[in-house]
């Protein structure tokens, strides 16, 4: 009853210094959010999985007590979009992924006027349920396709100091695969919890014959090159699940070198391991469709070459030889990145904005997903671009340090450019059936 009047306190006061300032005009006899029957609801959908003991986040944000001390911050990043870590451009390009983290903007000014209207409590009899979180320990695809994974290939294990920079650990290891198998999904696990908070992010890479695959042809890639990129996954990102009638063939003998890239947490880690879960199609069934991870660079010939205060864009084109649906979209920037957005250039010149991260932050390897209805269909014989934004100034709170050059390289401290892109590749009858259908219901939404 109490916070009750606090939160209409909150209002008339507000009022009264609108009226003051000679705000005739704004509506001020709507009440303003509070906690118990505004905020905590957004924050258990959209925070909590992050914010609780033990996971990522460094604090929890399950009660209003345990929000209040992070009131200001909270507002920062909310405002900022830097949080939930979603840091797409809201308005360009697709906006349908399946792993959307994102606020909605209505969610979004709800937070800020909270915040900005003092934080109010708010009725305890207003407030939500608490909600349950699944065990962190379970595998999370497992609810998608009923049973456990069918394999577990586990890392090798690591150590790693409770302070120290950044550390980078390649152990390969066999899948002990015994026959050619399809690929339906897969999730990444890191060890928990130690584990989980220092595993930033995880380069898997598949080692394997490729002689005679469906795809290779398209990527370049030789039979003698056997090692190509399997999964990426980072904090946040869950796994990948293959839409119908695509997946990946893991051959029979194949090994996976790992590529672990961990930040010190400040509790020493001994022994702890990554696993990849992995469901398979049943024996004998092969997909129609092979799902290829490419490395798609904004880097031309030239490479990374970032002068001291300076700003950069760097820009590559990539011709899409076969008709294809691009799964995905992760850009993969270090501290001086701040953008990367990826274009289609049809083959008959028309341009489209696909996707669009403008608000990159280093920490954040995020992978985003297209929705199954939003997934680019990309005709053979189109062109994607991809650009990266860098910014080498003091404008740019995460540089190493502006007065240096930056130029490629592994360490945080060095750039990179690239997108990680899941290409499905298609037979054209069935691209044609998929575009025809996508440009119908364009069509009919149009008209709605
Ligand atoms: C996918 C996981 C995830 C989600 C979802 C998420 N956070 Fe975070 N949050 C983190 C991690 C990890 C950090 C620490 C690293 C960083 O600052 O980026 C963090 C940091 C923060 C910080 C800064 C703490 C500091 O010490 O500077 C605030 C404030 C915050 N989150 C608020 C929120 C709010 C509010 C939401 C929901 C609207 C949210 N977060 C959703 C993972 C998440």
């Amino acid at each position: 009853m109490l916070q009750w009047q606090s939160r209409t306190i909150v209002r008339i006061s507000l009022g009264a210094l609108a009226l003051l300032a000679g705000g005739a005009g704004i509506a001020q006899d709507y009440p303003h959010p509070n906690y118990a029957e505004d905020v905590a609801g957004i924050f258990q959908d959209k925070c909590q999985i992050c914010h609780q003991p033990n996971s990522v986040a460094p604090m929890a944000l399950l009660t209003y007590e345990e929000v209040q001390p992070w009131i200001p911050l909270i507002r920062m990043r909310v405002s900022a979009r830097e949080m939930p870590p979603w840091h797409l451009n809201p308005v360009i390009g697709i906006q349908d992924y399946k792993n959307d983290l994102s606020l909605t903007e209505r969610q979004r000014q709800t937070i800020l006027d909270w915040v900005d209207s003092g934080a109010p409590a708010g009725p305890d009899a207003a407030l939500p349920a608490v909600r349950s979180f699944p065990d962190p320990n379970r595998w999370q695809l497992g609810d998608v396709y009923g049973r456990e994974p069918d394999l577990i290939v586990r890392s090798a294990p690591f150590d790693l100091a409770a302070a120290t920079q950044d550390k980078w650990f390649r152990p390969t290891v066999d899948t002990g695969l015994t026959e050619d198998r399809w690929v339906q999904g897969m999730e990444v696990r890191p060890s928990y919890p130690l584990g989980r908070r220092a595993v930033h992010h995880v380069l898997l890479y598949q080692l394997q014959d490729r002689a005679g695959e469906p795809g290779s042809e398209e990527t370049g890639q030789s039979a003698a090159l056997q090692d190509q990129p399997f999964m990426e996954w980072a904090i946040g990102k869950v796994g990948d699940i293959f839409p119908a009638g695509t997946g990946k063939l893991l051959k029979a003998g194949a090994r996976i070198g790992w590529d672990l890239h961990l930040h010190a947490i400040g509790q020493e880690i001994k022994g702890d391991t990554v696993e990849l879960g992995v469901w398979l199609y049943p024996r004998n069934t092969q997909p129609r469709h092979p799902t290829v991870l490419r490395s798609l660079s904004a880097l031309g010939e030239g490479g990374i070459d970032i002068r001291p205060n300076e700003t950069a864009m760097l820009q590559q084109f990539h011709v899409v030889e076969a008709p294809a649906r691009l799964e995905n979209f992760q850009p993969h920037l270090h501290r001086v990145g701040k953008g990367m957005s990826l274009e289609v250039i049809y083959p008959d010149g028309r341009r489209e904005l696909l996707s669009y991260v403008d608000n990159f932050q280093w920490q954040w390897n995020n992978n985003y997903i297209y929705a199954d209805d939003a997934a680019p269909l990309i005709p053979a014989g189109s062109t994607l671009v991809v650009t990266a934004w860098y910014d080498n100034t003091d404008n740019n709170p995460d540089a190493p340090d502006p007065r240096q050059w930056v130029g490629y390289g592994e360490r945080a401290v060095d750039e990179m450019g690239h997108a990680w892109v899941n290409f499905t590749y298609l037979e054209q009858d069935e691209f044609d059936r998929l575009w025809a259908e996508r440009q119908a219901r364009k069509a009919a939404g149009a008209t709605d």
